[in-house]
């Protein structure tokens, strides 16, 4: 199959690829998502081949409006309209209760619940609109690989096995929305994301803010188990604020093995004398910056020929957003920090 990249005046054609059971990529405020009808179920499982994800992650399903969510969702928490006013469309998703029997159960893979949240893309909104129906969005990488946050990433992960990238540019956040758990009486959130726990504390009453806790604990979002965002390249973490970045690089380097840096120009700047190859995460320490930047950075340090042999990650405080930072960055690097034990 050739995989066609699409622009704005192709809506129509991507709408009608959607509802003749083909999977077209979509841009979204976050990171591109793999669209596929969520009332299709054999459109559904084609996402999780072309994706190779384990069939008991499921999906969120992305729609234009609120009221888009009745016919799945037995009965709307009263916080869910207040958080949807407040978020929507943004990086929010909630999961709900769902009506039994009114998705294909590859959406929820098999779960009681369902994930909904309404991105921030006028490109995706539109299509949603055009296509008329809800649409699965899974990020649209191969799993295990980091998200991606432009079409050229989706292109290079999924070409020959979908039918379309729509193209939106470059990502605004760079990383997954926030998985809010609204099914449960004390509502609790499943992977962090920009919108943060201060955000949802004072709109929903009995929010459990459990955001100290190491997500890996928290198996209830079945995606958070599995391992994720790594390139091949090994990544490893140095601490926040560390002052021996030189020593680092030098440490691989001695040992013949080339190294990648992620990190702030001025970090990048410090390192010029050395051999090393590198990406700028931010101009100055910020950390939204970063995030944007994050998976870029990685698939680009992943690419570099001939092979290096470690990437070298900033680290950011765990605090905001840099809660959502650390954890993905974590996992990429499998929780290994410089020097390794
Ligand atoms: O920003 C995003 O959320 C992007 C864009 C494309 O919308 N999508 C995305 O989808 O990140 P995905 O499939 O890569 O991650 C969805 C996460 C997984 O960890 C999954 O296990 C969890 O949400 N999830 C989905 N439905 C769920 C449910 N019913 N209960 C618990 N967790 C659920
Ligand atoms: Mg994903």
């Amino acid at each position: 199959m050739e995989t066609v990249i699409l622009n704005e005046q192709d809506l129509p054609r991507a709408a009608e690829l959607l509802l003749s059971g083909e999977l077209v990529a979509f841009p979204t405020e976050t990171v591109y998502g793999l669209g596929a009808d969520a009332t299709n179920p054999k459109a559904v499982k084609r996402v999780y081949e072309a994706k190779g994800r384990p069939s008991d992650n499921p999906l969120i399903v992305h729609v234009a409006s609120l009221e888009e969510l009745s016919p799945f969702v037995k009965e709307l928490p009263p916080e869910a309209k207040t958080l949807a006013e407040a978020f929507w469309p943004g990086p929010l998703t909630m999961i709900f209760e769902i009506v039994p029997g009114s998705l294909p159960m590859e959406v929820t893979g098999g779960l009681s619940t369902v994930a909904f949240r309404i991105p921030d893309h006028d490109l995706t909104l539109n299509l949603i609109k055009q296509a008329g129906v809800p649409l699965v969005g899974p990020s649209a990488n191969t799993s295990g690989k980091p998200s991606p946050t432009s079409a050229a990433h989706v292109y290079h992960d999924l070409q020959g096995k979908i039918a379309a990238v729509l193209d939106g540019g470059s990502t605004r956040v760079g990383i997954e929305s926030t998985v809010l758990d609204l099914s449960v009486p004390h509502p609790v959130i499943l992977r962090p994301g920009k919108i943060v726990a201060a955000d949802i504390k004072p709109l929903v009453v009995n929010f459990e803010e459990k955001e100290n806790l190491p997500v890996e604990n928290q198996p209830k979002a079945p995606g958070m188990k599995y391992q994720h965002y790594s390139p091949e390249v090994k990544v490893v973490m140095m601490p926040v604020g560390a002052t021996n970045w030189s020593e680092a690089v030098a440490f691989y380097s001695d040992a013949q093995i080339p190294v990648g840096v992620l990190a702030s120009q001025a970090i990048i700047t410090e390192l010029e004398s050395l051999v090393c190859e590198s990406y700028q995460l931010t101009v100055h320490d910020d950390v939204s910056e970063a995030s944007q930047q994050l998976f870029a950075g990685l698939r680009y340090l992943d690419q570099i020929r001939p092979k290096l042999g470690v990437i070298l990650v900033q680290s950011f405080p765990g605090e905001g957003l840099g809660l959502a930072y650390m954890n993905r960055l974590q996992k990429s690097a499998d929780n290994c920090y410089f020097p390794e034990q």
